[in-house]
């Protein structure tokens, strides 16, 4: 039998920690978000965005689409675009890795680099959209990446921890994960849930000012409208330094086996923290992307 390929986003599985999460903690699942089909979980929320869009009647195959990307999230737009049918325009800052630009014109979608003196990337990708009449995606304000998350990445969690969920661990990168999943665990399970965000140490999120480390694909300078709306979902925030997250990368390829890149890292530094302060239970988090697209970091 053969599939739709958009049919395989989704459903990805949940491997418990073995090896790192130590004696008298609380069990670490890792949701591995990376056997998306392009390799991460912004798979969920292009399908998602673009699918929201068609059905309000913004746009229909052929049109061209605009999205701010630093990277996955852009991957996974011009994936969808070039199987839909839509040109896609994709604005990325200045420092984005060549091999993940390289892949996304090989999609035939368009990339436009923003210099930091033009201002930030969302902002020349809105004032392009508007001035073209294109619709501008906007991961970072739109609901349906909320959705996209909770209708099907926390839904699945639950289902597959049996509904026994005591901690969710993640990124904040435009919040979008952990508003969907927070939002739906904080409804099911009540209050008891900890739902705890991570972010690059120094980040606008917490910090008026100061240089923030960088953990691709993770909130450091930009406050993301998703944040404004959902912070009060989550209830305390871990700052992680990008050695801190590296580390936590070899050891779970070595100790693991789980291929995670850098916010994968951040992730696990985050979440055996809180496994170790909650002494049993689950916590469970997330495997965004894979350290496959990483290549010179090991
Ligand atoms: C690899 C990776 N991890 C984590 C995140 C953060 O997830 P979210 O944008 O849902 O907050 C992103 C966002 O771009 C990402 O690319």
């Amino acid at each position: 039998m053969s599939y739709d390929i958009m049919r395989l986003i989704g459903n990805t599985p949940v491997i418990r920690l073995r090896r790192i999460a130590g004696e008298g903690s609380a069990e670490v699942h890792v949701k591995l978000e990376y056997l998306n089909p392009t390799g991460s979980h912004k798979d969920r929320i292009a399908y998602y965005m673009i699918r929201d869009a068609e059905e309000r009647g913004l746009i229909r195959p052929g049109d061209e689409v605009v999205e701010a990307s630093s990277g996955n999230t852009a991957i996974s737009v011009a994936w969808i675009g070039s199987i839909r049918g839509y040109r896609v325009k994709i604005f990325v800052e200045e420092g984005v890795l060549e091999a993940k630009l390289s892949l996304i014109r090989s999609f035939g979608a368009e990339v436009i680099k923003v210099p930091p003196a033009k201002g930030s990337y969302t902002d020349v990708a809105r004032k392009y959209a508007e001035d073209h009449g294109l619709l501008f995606l906007n991961q970072y304000d739109n609901e349906a990446n909320v959705r996209a998350h909770y209708e099907t990445t926390g839904t699945e969690l639950l289902k597959q921890l049996d509904g026994r969920i005591d901690a969710f661990v993640m990124g904040i990168g435009t919040c979008g994960t952990i508003a969907g999943v927070g939002k739906l665990l904080r409804e099911k399970l009540g209050e008891g849930v900890r739902i705890v965000g991570v972010v690059p140490r120094g980040s606008r999120i917490i910090r008026e000012c100061g240089r923030p480390d960088k953990i691709e694909g993770l909130a450091s300078d930009l406050v993301p409208g998703i944040w404004k709306r959902y912070h009060h979902i989550v209830d305390e925030i871990i700052e992680v330094s990008y050695e801190e997250a590296i580390q936590a990368v070899k050891a779970l390829i070595r100790h693991e086996g789980i291929l995670g890149g850098p916010p994968t890292g951040a992730n696990i530094h985050a979440a055996l923290k809180v496994a170790r302060e909650l002494g049993r239970g689950i916590v469970a988090t997330i495997a965004p992307d894979t350290i496959l697209k990483y290549p010179h970091i090991l």
